[in-house]
């Protein structure tokens, strides 16, 4: 029988904004990401150019935080993706899921819409027996990352463009056997 987090691509966290209103958190195709993605990614990029963050792998999830009208203000996606050396041999035998594209438009930030995004898609990679999530995160996000779990490994790098960027991660339960 599924266990609760079977479900969890159905899960919306709702969330009240105090000048934006009702805002929900659930699944959304990718490409309903791009503007959002862009405006606070990527502005020196095409909005097309922002399907790159995406793997097409069939576990990917791609998740949208909505207004009431329909406004995406927060995302984020998770896929399989091999854990980067910097973390070593034990990191490499946990079954390894990437997080990327986390953004919150700019006037919605400070809720707590990200956090809710993170704890869906970590609830995600549970669900599917991942063992470890990792990203490659903008120092400015870093605090960000640590207080939901997540810790640095090896140097700060800068990303042309884009800023000074760190490898953050965590280890992620299986849930217990019933
Ligand atoms: C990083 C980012 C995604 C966070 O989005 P967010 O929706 O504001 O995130 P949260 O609201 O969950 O948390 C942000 C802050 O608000 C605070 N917060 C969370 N919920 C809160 C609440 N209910 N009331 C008041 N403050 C709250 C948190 O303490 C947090 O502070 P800290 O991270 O500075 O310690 C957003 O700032 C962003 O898009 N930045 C630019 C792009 C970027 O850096 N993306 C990350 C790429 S790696």
């Amino acid at each position: 029988m599924a266990g609760p987090g079977a479900n969890v691509t159905r899960i919306c966290a709702a969330i009240s904004h105090p000048r934006l209103g009702a805002i929900t958190v659930g699944p959304i195709a990718a490409e309903r990401a791009y503007a959002l993605r862009q405006q606070v990614l990527r502005p020196h990029e095409r909005v097309e150019e922002m399907a790159s963050i995406d793997t097409g792998d069939p576990q990917e999830l791609v998740l949208g935080a909505r207004t009431a009208r329909g406004e995406i203000v927060g995302t984020g996606v998770v896929a399989p993706g091999a854990a980067p050396a910097i973390l070593g041999a034990s990191a490499a035998s946990r079954a390894a899921w990437r997080i990327r594209g986390m953004a919150t438009r700019a006037d919605a930030r400070g809720v707590g819409i990200a956090s809710a995004i993170l704890v869906a898609l970590v609830a995600h990679v549970t669900a599917r027996g991942g063992r470890l999530v990792w990203c490659n995160a903008r120092v400015a996000a870093q605090r960000f990352y640590e207080r939901a779990g997540f810790v640095t490994a090896g140097d700060v790098w800068m990303e042309p463009d884009i800023g000074p960027h760190v490898v953050m991660w965590r280890r992620v339960e299986s849930p217990a056997p019933p």
